[in-house]
């Protein structure tokens, strides 16, 4: 057998013995009472009856054992020309300082907080600093609106929001006040409290008795201890995209979290304590709290906040400056920021330019990593390139290339093999497992591995609908795909309205709700369509009410405009066409999936449960009209 055999074969006959193995090598203030709770409800939970702090294994620890003077953080700003680097005792003085700063606003343990911020250090030193005190952060990435910052207001009812003035895309400040203020006045539920940090580029505006100034605060502020909190209590909220306009709040224990984020470093991305680690995306996404923040510092690494591009800020050599300069052994994003560089400069002349021998391996995911850019990928960097595959809701792969326990052939398109501790199978519409090269709904038995999301926040029926209810005894990942003869497995696509825009996971769901809201539309449907950079892209197919009578080009505008305003512009709905009718079944349900065939240009087959199969060729039509269904 081979040792990743070995090894996986150990994590699922003896789950116990093996996260006991790995929980051992963090500090606990209680060890726990079971490694695993089985009869707890809707899933098993882990470590039960342990206390521990996230925020202490992740900073003081490193700092009580020596590693003070280590940098912690890089923050790497090409867009606003800035770097900083922050040691681990710096770090443990700004966290414990900043968690001061919460508790004297009434954040304490179990109150929520909301941290909307960009890609600047104070967001990691907010989320460690409510870690520290036992208060459970949702972080808001700053490419949503006001809307959806509102809607996760509603759901968190946190005490207090910490946000900065600003945010910076290329060629523009993004405000975060206006929106923050709107996004509170829209909120049901009331915030008394906001930390701001304010940045050069945009003045905060604070409101008296509610507005606090990040500076001003920190400076004066007694640093607070960690407070011992169960293993189960929670350590974040993370929304997701569901099928509706309402986001899932995936909630992420403090035990399991950091006992998995420490396993995967050295064992999945083959790093040690000291190496630079670089999780190129953003604080907002599980990818950024995962490998930016948690998983780096548990394991005592340099971690990089880059608050740029991977094309533009200035160039699309920009990548190859960071890892040389920071000398990165890994790095970690989506396979569009490749597919971003690959477009600006083919023949990888940037490269040219840069050593980069310090680097071991780039590791992909966040949305399939299409044969092509893996194949460019490794040609330009001569590295492996890792598919690893995962959700928001596992918190770390699922399945992976396990470089630290034995590297394994890479096939291309797909992400290897099923990660210790998940027993993934693929199970027919009826619930038998499927033949080896044959798709299926791809399901993991339960119990998940520790960090898996033990429920959704508030809604336990939303958690065990949307996932455990299809088969007994099986969380839905929500993906299709196959296992191969050699136990690789090959995800191709969602099985629901979720698409994936340049790694960014959206809801057309959500996107219809907006459309509908508009008055002119009577119904509308919005399905992913490929594209080669961003992977998917949203399109909009609409009927309007009868009797309107306006120019087609002049809707469609005010429509981007209001998926823009409500979602965010990281929706990157831009294209959408007005059609007399939408394809469905008899029974009314709309055929997104043959809608999505036809326009990628695949073989589809007229669905046998169609209403009205003529539909289908004025749909095709529009979809040509917008350069698909070629
Ligand atoms: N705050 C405000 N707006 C933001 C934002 C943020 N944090 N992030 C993105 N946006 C905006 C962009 O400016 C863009 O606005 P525009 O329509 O005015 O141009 C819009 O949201 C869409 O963003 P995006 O889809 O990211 O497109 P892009 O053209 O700006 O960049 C890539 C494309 C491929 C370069 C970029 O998406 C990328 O680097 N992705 C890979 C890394 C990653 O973040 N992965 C996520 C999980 S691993
Ligand atoms: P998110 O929760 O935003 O990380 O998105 C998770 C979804 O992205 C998964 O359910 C998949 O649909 C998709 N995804 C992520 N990584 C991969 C990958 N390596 N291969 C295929 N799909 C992926």
């Amino acid at each position: 057998m081979s040792s990743y055999q070995q090894i996986y074969q150990q994590s699922i006959e003896d789950p116990d013995g093996f996260w006991a193995a790995a929980a051992d090598q963090l500090h606990w203030y209680k060890k726990w009472d079971r490694v695993i709770d089985m009869q707890a409800k809707p899933v098993p939970r882990w470590f039960e009856g342990g206390e521990i702090n996230t925020c202490y294994n992740a900073v003081d620890r490193h700092v009580e054992s020596g590693l003070g003077d280590q940098t912690a953080i890089i923050y790497d700003s090409p867009i606003t020309n800035q770097q900083t680097k922050i040691s681990y005792a710096e770090l443990l003085d700004q966290v414990s300082r900043f968690a001061g700063v919460l508790q004297k606003h009434g954040a304490g343990k179990g109150d929520r907080v909301i941290i909307y911020m960009p890609m600047i250090p104070e967001a990691a030193i907010a989320m460690l600093a409510c870690a520290r005190i036992g208060a459970i952060h949702s972080v808001v990435f700053g490419g949503f609106a006001a809307n959806e910052l509102a809607t996760r207001i509603d759901d968190a009812k946190p005490v207090i929001i910490v946000s900065a003035s600003c945010g910076i895309e290329p060629g523009r400040v993004v405000k975060y006040k206006p929106l923050l203020d709107e996004a509170i006045d829209v909120a049901t539920h009331k915030v008394s409290r906001c930390i701001l940090k304010a940045r050069p580029q945009a003045e905060a505006g604070l409101i008296d008795g509610r507005d606090f100034d990040w500076d001003t605060e920190i400076d004066p502020a007694e640093p607070v201890d960690c407070v011992p909190v169960a293993s189960t209590d929670p350590l974040y909220i993370l929304y997701t995209s569901g099928t509706t306009g309402q986001p899932k709040g995936v909630i992420r224990d403090n035990g399991g979290h950091a006992v998995a984020m420490h396993w995967t470093m050295k064992n999945i991305y083959n790093v040690d304590t000291g190496d630079v680690y670089w999780a190129a995306s953003d604080v907002g996404w599980v990818v950024g709290h995962s490998y930016i923040v948690y998983a780096p510092l548990l394991k005592g690494c340099t971690t990089i906040m880059y608050e740029g591009k991977p094309v533009g800020t200035p160039d699309p050599g920009a990548f190859w400056r960071v890892i040389n300069e920071h000398q990165v052994r890994v790095l970690f994003t989506a396979p569009t920021a490749f597919r971003a560089i690959k477009k600006e400069d083919p023949e990888g002349h940037y490269l040219k330019n840069y050593d980069l021998s310090c680097m071991d391996a780039l590791f992909l995911a966040g949305e399939r990593c299409d044969p092509d850019t893996l194949f460019w990928a490794r040609d330009k960097l001569q590295k492996p390139v890792v598919d690893h595959w995962w959700q928001t809701e596992t918190g770390w792969a699922i399945a992976s290339n396990p470089l630290g326990i034995e590297p394994m052939e890479i096939k291309p398109g797909s992400p290897t093999v099923s990660m210790p501790g998940y027993d993934v199978q693929v199970l027919s519409e009826e619930g038998e497992p499927m033949p080896a090269g044959e798709m299926g709904n791809i399901v993991i038995k339960l119990p998940m591995p520790p960090s898996c999301l033990p429920s959704l926040w508030g809604n336990d029926q939303r958690f065990i609908d949307s996932y455990l209810s299809k088969y007994e005894g099986y969380y839905l990942t929500g993906d299709a795909g196959y296992k191969d003869e050699d136990g690789y497995l090959w995800i191709m696509s969602r099985t629901d309205d979720v698409i994936n825009v340049a790694g960014h996971r959206l809801s057309t769901g959500a996107m219809e709700e907006v459309l509908s809201g508009h008055e002119d539309i009577a119904e509308c449907a919005v399905i992913g369509v490929a594209d080669a950079l961003k992977g998917q892209m949203p399109l909009g197919l609409l009927v309007l009410k009868a009797g309107i009578d306006r120019p087609e080009e002049e809707i469609v505008k005010e429509l981007v405009q209001r998926v823009r305003d409500q979602i965010g512009p990281v929706a990157a709905f831009k294209m959408a066409k007005i059609v007399k009718r939408l394809p469905k079944t008899r029974s009314g349900k709309i055929l997104r999936g043959t809608m999505v065939s036809i326009a990628d240009g695949k073989e589809w087959k007229m669905p046998a449960t169609i209403d009205d199969p003529a539909i289908l060729n004025e749909i095709t039509e529009a979809l040509q009209s917008l350069g698909y269904a070629k």
